[in-house]
């Protein structure tokens, strides 16, 4: 087949490293730059000046001329069984949990319905420039195949895995060790690896897995390089003393997963709020990573994440909205919300750190970033293109910006799916492809 070739123009921004480490060298800005795709990954990067007298004349250019162009954001933790009750009211996290959650997720042992909320989860994903999402299915194998399916035909980068969880729980969630181990098994079969998908070992969290299922998730996990593990910890005072009570040998609550074999490359874990110096070290110690929820944690009232700490540590750390208890699937929102989380901790976000975090930041703490998170030349060409003047206060407000970092800050507090102008999945405008999606082969 003949190679293509694409380009898009415009303001362009991306991370080559940490911001927090190395300062303005960890980021390369062009006002008007072009960058060019050759068959889904970045071919070149350059000013645009340059990159015209190189270019075909005759090549497919977007013109995104005064908006700005970023790799596509890194969701690290999300539920997309939980689409339908975000914003639901009134209750921290148990309770949450047992009165909206878990009637929700019963619903996806339909699969129409699984494949319906799949697809309105990925379209709602990329409105919001989000392109690469690590989520939560249900106990339900039929829903890790529906939201797989989604992702798929939109080309999209997903990680995601069948819920593991055999005790307190309702029963019509419930799996049993042996069960949720033989199907987790067959979907890593049936995905792993397939396209852009990669499969997680999803024990829900210590409180709702057995020590029987727990040993067998960690096996699984140690078995199949390339694997993922997804989990919550430490996100509430009460989960915590219920963990407690669960596995009272262990030193805390990250020391159950630790001794399941849980922590490693690849493990990403929600919330980490409650975390001590000795939970960080192992952290940092095994390369496991954290997904900072703001909303969420907001929104259930949890607590407030401790970012300045798990960097001082090194450990990998990305942002994760967490829908349905987080109340956005727009990460400029969830931004927001963060650098508000961080001010009642006394610690700052700067916009930089920010925009890190959600691109090249994300990427690292799934292992991906030779993949994904920036332009570097042979990288999948996922991005999103961010209008700074999509509203009137924001137009308003970007006047009265005299530099890149005021306006990113001012995009991240004001801006959401809105000033999402358009979001490119392998090069191409997002949305479901007509070469993979069944309604093409009719
Ligand atoms: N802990 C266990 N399950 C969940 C969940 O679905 N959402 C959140 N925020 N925390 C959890
Ligand atoms: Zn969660």
């Amino acid at each position: 087949a003949p190679q293509t070739l694409r380009a898009v123009r415009g303001e362009i921004l991306h991370f080559l490293s940490d911001p927090a480490a190395y300062g303005a060298a960890a980021s390369e800005h062009f006002a008007d730059g072009i960058l060019a795709i050759r068959d889904g990954h970045v071919a070149e990067l350059g000013p645009a000046e340059d990159m015209l007298a190189k270019l075909p004349s005759d090549i497919v250019l977007d013109d995104y001329r005064g908006k700005l162009i970023l790799p596509g954001f890194v969701d690290t933790h999300i539920h997309y069984a939980q689409t339908d009750i975000i914003a639901s009211y009134g209750e921290q996290l148990l309770a949450w949990l047992e009165r909206y959650t878990f009637p929700a997720e019963a619903r996806f042992a339909d699969p129409d319905h699984a494949a319906a909320v799949a697809s309105f989860f990925c379209d709602e994903l990329l409105r919001n420039g989000t392109t690469t999402a690590m989520a939560f299915a249900t106990v339900h194998g039929t829903s890790v195949d529906a939201l797989f399916e989604a992702a798929r035909q939109r080309r999209m980068r997903l990680i995601t895995g069948k819920v593991l969880m055999d005790r307190n729980c309702p029963d019509f969630l419930r799996d049993t060790a042996e069960s949720g181990d033989a199907e987790s098994r067959a979907l890593v079969e049936r995905w792993h690896g397939r396209d852009r998908l990669l499969y997680a070992v999803t024990p829900r969290f210590a409180a709702t897995s057995s020590p029987e299922q727990m040993t067998r998730a960690g096996r699984l996990f140690a078995e199949h390089p390339g694997l993922y593990l997804q989990s919550h910890v430490a996100e509430n005072r009460c989960e915590i003393e219920w963990i407690a009570r669960l596995y009272p040998d262990a030193r805390s609550y990250l020391n159950v997963y630790d001794g399941f074999g849980q922590l490693g490359p690849r493990s990403v874990y929600a919330h980490c709020i409650w975390l001590d110096d000795a939970d960080r070290a192992r952290m940092a110690a095994t390369g496991a990573a954290m997904s900072f929820c703001p909303t969420s944690n907001l929104f259930l009232g949890s607590g407030l994440f401790d970012l300045a700490s798990a960097r001082a540590q090194g450990i990998r750390v990305g942002i994760g909205t967490d829908v349905g208890a987080g109340t956005s699937f727009s990460m400029l929102q969830t931004l927001n919300e963060a650098y508000k989380v961080l001010q009642l901790n006394n610690q700052r976000l700067s916009a930089t750190d920010a925009f890190y975090l959600a691109t090249l930041g994300g990427a690292r703490s799934l292992y991906l970033d030779a993949q994904i998170g920036s332009f570097l030349s042979g990288h999948e060409a996922d991005f999103v293109v961010l209008d700074p003047q999509a509203t009137p206060l924001l137009a308003r407000r970007m006047a009265n910006c005299a530099s890149l970092d005021e306006r990113l800050f001012v995009l991240m507090m004001l801006g959401d799916d809105r000033a999402v102008a358009a979001t490119h999945v392998m090069g191409e405008p997002a949305g479901l492809h007509p070469a993979l999606s069944k309604n093409s082969k009719t």
